[in-house]
């Protein structure tokens, strides 16, 4: 019996085809934050990096974000859900404790009932868990030609009051895994580093999250030291060369911009110092670096904060539809920070024509598109009392509410 067609999709030719973006249509200038909690302004523009913030309204959850953001995706044009062989939905945002936010979004999606889905789940790493289990799933032949459809949504949100509540946000990427991707393809090394520490987590009966804020960054900037030295040693002897040279953009899980600016300084600290750089030139060429290779990867995520899982990605949309032009055949390293503790760092190329497919992504449009709330209006939010904006609509789908303990969820708009 033949239980396999005799596909053998090169170990190089495998990555992501398509991304979609959602973000909710509220947002918070983190101005008016600052004024009311009394911090100046400067601590949040400056010392964190940020602007404003995704607020997501009570009748959004990740189910919906994730939702939409794969709907924008397949009203692209060119990938249809009867082509998705795998979902699988990451989130740290979870709606039930046993029943996955994957199947709600299979049944909205339309996607194939021979289709094998599931949740993830590792903080903000799991985006990445995904996209790495879809692209082996890919490259293993056992796709058959189909595509993976993996969705990374996220409600990040602290205690009102708390330092880290500038550092919320709400959002979701979508992302198609194929072979012969048309926007980034995906080297087959990365490496990997997972370490069991308690620097952000969030109980079973919390809503907001808790963190350990200073031990989160130290956590997160080793587990970066620790993952660049794993890919170096999977180089095998090939990488003696510093890396930030090697690429056109450098892209970091982004909790807050300035996380961003942190982790580069200490990546590129690390290299040069590997290298013999003059120390004397050091500062310098880091600011130099960060300004060419990271800095613009962060524009989306200064005005929408944290997404968790899809921090990283939405740094990639933003950078793929922003400079697309120029980056084209150009390669990308990628790092990918999920608390608790586990990290990625791995590497790409945008595609020859990814420059012309990359506009569809729409993010700056949907951004732009935003209504500011005020503070009043995102505490009434948190406190999930939809006043008097609950008659607004989701582009695709809503959650309609729970009934005998069952979340219902609704389409509101066609697929495509
Ligand atoms: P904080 O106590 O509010 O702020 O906590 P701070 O006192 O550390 O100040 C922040 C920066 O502002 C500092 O800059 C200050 O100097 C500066 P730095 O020294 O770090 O370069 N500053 C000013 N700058 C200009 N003018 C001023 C001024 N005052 C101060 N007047 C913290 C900040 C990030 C810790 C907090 O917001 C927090 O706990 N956030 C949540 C945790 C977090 O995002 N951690 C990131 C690493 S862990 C991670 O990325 C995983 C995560 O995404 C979750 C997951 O994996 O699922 C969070």
């Amino acid at each position: 019996m033949r239980i396999m067609e005799n596909r053998n999709p090169t170990a190089l030719d495998v990555g992501i085809d398509r991304i979609g973006v959602y973000v909710p249509e509220y947002v918070l200038p983190l101005d008016q934050l600052a004024a009311a909690r009394q911090v100046p302004v400067e601590k949040i523009h400056v010392g964190i990096g940020s602007y404003k913030m995704a607020v997501a309204p009570p009748w959004e959850d990740t189910v919906t974000l994730g939702a939409n953001a794969a709907a924008r995706l397949f009203a692209q044009g060119d990938v249809r859900p009867e082509e998705i062989g795998l979902l699988l939905v990451a989130t740290e945002t979870a709606v039930d404790h046993a029943k996955p936010a994957s199947i709600f979004l299979h049944e909205l999606l339309g996607v194939p009932s021979n289709c094998r889905t599931f949740e993830l789940k590792h903080a903000c790493y799991s985006g990445t868990a995904g996209v790495m289990i879809a692209a082996d799933w890919i490259r293993s032949g056992a796709a058959r030609g189909r595509k993976a459809l993996v969705v990374a949504t996220d409600i990040a949100r602290y205690d009102l009051h708390s330092s880290a509540e500038f550092t919320q946000g709400a959002g979701a990427v979508a992302l198609v895994v194929s072979e012969q991707p048309r926007l980034l393809r995906l080297d087959p090394i990365s490496g990997v580093f997972a370490s069991n520490v308690y620097d952000f987590w969030r109980p079973l009966d919390r809503r907001e999250a808790l963190v350990d804020g200073k031990f989160s960054l130290d956590c997160y900037l080793n587990a970066l030291d620790r993952a660049v030295a794993d890919f170096r040693a999977s180089l095998n002897g090939q990488g003696g060369e510093p890396l930030p040279p090697r690429f056109a953009a450098l892209i970091y899980h982004t909790p807050f911009p300035k996380m961003a600016y942190k982790a580069h300084l200490r990546l590129f600290e690390n290299e040069w110092r590997r290298a013999g750089g003059d120390p004397g030139e050091l500062a310098a060429a880091a600011e130099r670096s960060y300004t060419e290779q990271v800095e613009p990867t962060l524009g989306a995520a200064r005005i929408v904060g944290n997404t968790y899982t899809a921090s990283l990605y939405l740094c990639l949309a933003w950078l793929a539809e922003q400079r697309g032009r120029e980056l084209e055949g150009r390669s990308l390293g990628l790092f990918s920070y999920g608390s608790g503790c586990c990290a990625e760092f791995f590497t790409g190329q945008l595609v020859d024509g990814s420059a012309s497919i990359a506009p569809r992504i729409g993010l700056e449009q949907m951004l732009q598109a935003r209504r500011e709330l005020s503070v009043e209006e995102y505490e009434a939010f948190a406190r999930g009392a939809a006043g008097d904006l609950s008659d607004a609509q989701a582009s695709f789908c809503r959650f309609a509410g729970v009934r005998d303990d069952k979340r219902l969820y609704e389409r509101t708009g066609a697929l495509a």
